[in-house]
This record gives structure tokens, sequence and C-alpha cells, in this order.
């Protein structure tokens, strides 16, 4: 297992900064890109400075073992204002069997370099059936199963350093972030409602919910559903960073009954939503894939404002 001691944080750092321009040394704002959005790094402007690469395997990160998620960290400037941004392509997920605080360890990286903004995007599934898929999910709240039940990136010893032991996790998504993703989204001609608030639940995967456990989530509240965010948005709070996820709906989650074969039973003769399946998810991805960077893009060039 990957050492995540406070100690490899600075071997992590040091070697970054050895190897980094002293104007990307400290960048503002963080970007997890989900699946489909690592294209965001080849729109870095590379005018005044160019972008530099890690590969994870490089900088003692975990490495990636989903398809589609190839790991490496990108520094470079982002947007039309040149705002410092590092950007992760490729990103951990629990099921890939990796400890919370190696999924995170990133995270704690980021803080020491300095980052105030984190946006993590995603792919979801929606339980709302008001979105559509190729919807933008603005996160306001998540609802994490795992940390309920005991699976939280901060168990154990809390680092004094970064934040204290019982961070609130009460208006984790920040609001100005949020009005940002919308002004650029007008900004960008998105149309109204491609943009959905949305409380995001977080499931451990890598199976799909059942029908019955899709109906249990959104009886719950939660609109739209996924196995990665949380973990990242709980650490980033921890130490201060303001958060802004983002979730694009790439298809719609089944939550019907389904057939009876009880011949006593009603027939519900409700056409379904056809099982989620990886391909589906890749493929809106990359269908949506050019939105979701000018959005992000937008996004970033905007919070020289707030
Ligand atoms: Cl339907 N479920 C989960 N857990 N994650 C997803 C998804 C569904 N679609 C994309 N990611």
């Amino acid at each position: 297992p990957l050492n995540t001691d406070s100690v490899n944080f600075i071997t992590i750092i040091n070697y970054l900064r050895a190897r980094l321009p002293i104007e990307l040394s400290q960048p503002r704002v963080a970007i997890i890109c989900g699946s489909g959005l690592g294209g965001l790094v080849d729109t870095i402007d590379e005018t005044k400075c160019k972008k530099v690469e890690f590969k994870y395997e490089d900088i003692g990160f975990p490495t990636s073992t989903v398809q589609g998620h190839a790991g490496k960290l990108v520094f470079g400037f982002l947007g039309k204002n040149q705002v410092p941004t590092v950007c992760m392509v490729g990103r951990f997920h629990f099921y890939e069997g990796h400890n919370l605080k190696e999924v995170t360890l990133p995270i704690r990286i980021f803080k020491l370099l300095g980052v105030k903004i984190l946006i993590a995007t995603s792919a979801a599934g929606a339980l709302n059936k008001d979105f559509q898929v190729g919807n933008v999910a603005v996160l306001t709240d998540h609802i994490s199963l795992p940390g309920l039940v005991g699976n939280n990136p901060l168990f154990g010893p809390n680092l004094d350093k970064f934040g204290p032991r019982f961070p609130p996790m009460t208006d984790a998504y920040d609001y100005d972030l949020r009005v940002l993703a919308f002004k650029a989204s007008s900004s960008l001609n998105f149309g109204e409602g491609v943009l959905k608030e949305a409380i995001y639940c977080f499931v451990g995967g890598p199976s799909y919910e059942t029908k019955a456990e899709a109906r249990f989530l959104r009886m719950v509240g939660g609109d739209v559903v996924g196995m990665s965010v949380v973990p990242e948005v709980i650490v980033a709070r921890h130490s201060g960073i303001r958060v802004l996820g983002l979730s694009l709906v790439t298809n719609m989650v089944a939550l019907g009954k389904g057939k009876s074969a009880d011949p006593l039973a009603r027939e519900s003769g409700v056409i379904e939503e056809p099982p989620p399946s990886h391909e589906e998810v890749l493929k809106t991805s990359r269908n949506r894939a050019l939105e979701m960077q000018n959005l992000v893009k937008t996004i970033v060039e905007l919070t020289e404002t707030i």
C-alpha cells in the first residue's frame, strides 16, 4: 500500500516544486478531470508558460486502473486571464481497491501547494426524472453512504495542520462558485435547464445500483448517484479549500419495480430504463466533452471575480 503519511506529502511536494517554474508552483485552482474531461488540459494556454506534466507513477501517486482514466498531473495557465491551475487527469476510486487516504492524497498535495478552489468533475447517473442525459449537475450537497457507516477519508488521527477533528460539511459546495457555474453556462449559451442543482449520492461501486437501491437513494433525497467526488470534497473542505462539484449526467437510472412473475399481481407494463453500462457512460462523456471543457474553463476565468 501507498505511504499516505504527512512525511510523504513533503517528499511529493519537494519533487514537484523542484520541477515547476515559479509561476506555476502555487496554482490557485485544482481541477479533477472525470471520465472524458481529460481534454481540458489540451486547452491550457501556453503563450506565457509551457504546461508541466507529471505521470502519477513518477510522483508517488496511486495509479489509476480504469480505462479512460490515464493518470497524470498537469500544471498550466487556464483561460483568457491565465489562471494558474493544476489538473488531475484521471482520479482514484474507492472501488479500485485504494483506501480513502490514497484516493484523497492529491487533495492534501493541492492544499500544500496553495490551491484555494477545487473543481471536482465526474460522471453520474440521474435519479431525478426531471434530469436528462447531457445535463450538468451542479452539486449543492451530498449523501455519502460509505461515510455514514464509517468509510470517511478523515478516519484515524486528525492532521491538525490541515483542519479540525470534526469539520462541518454544512454548505460544503460553495454558493459563489455555483453562481459562477450558472453565469458561465449562460455566457456559453448552454440554454436554460442544462445545468441542474443536485444532491449527489456517493456509493462504493463498482456494481451499479439495483432498482430498489436506486429508489432508496431517490427517496432519501438524491438527484444523482456516482462512485467518486465525495472523498475528495471532504478532504478539501477539511482544509478550507472552496469546492465546486460538477457531474455530467451520463445515463438515467432505472427506478421502476419491473415486471411481476406473480399472476395475481397487476402487470406494471412500464417502459424501463436499460441497465447502466460503462460504455454508455463513456459515450455520453465523449459527446459532451467539449461543452464540459468550455464550462470548466469559463468558470475558472470567472473565479477571478470571487
Ligand atoms: Cl447509474 N451509478 C453509479 N453509481 N455511478 C454512475 C452511474 C450510475 N452512472 C455514471 N456513474
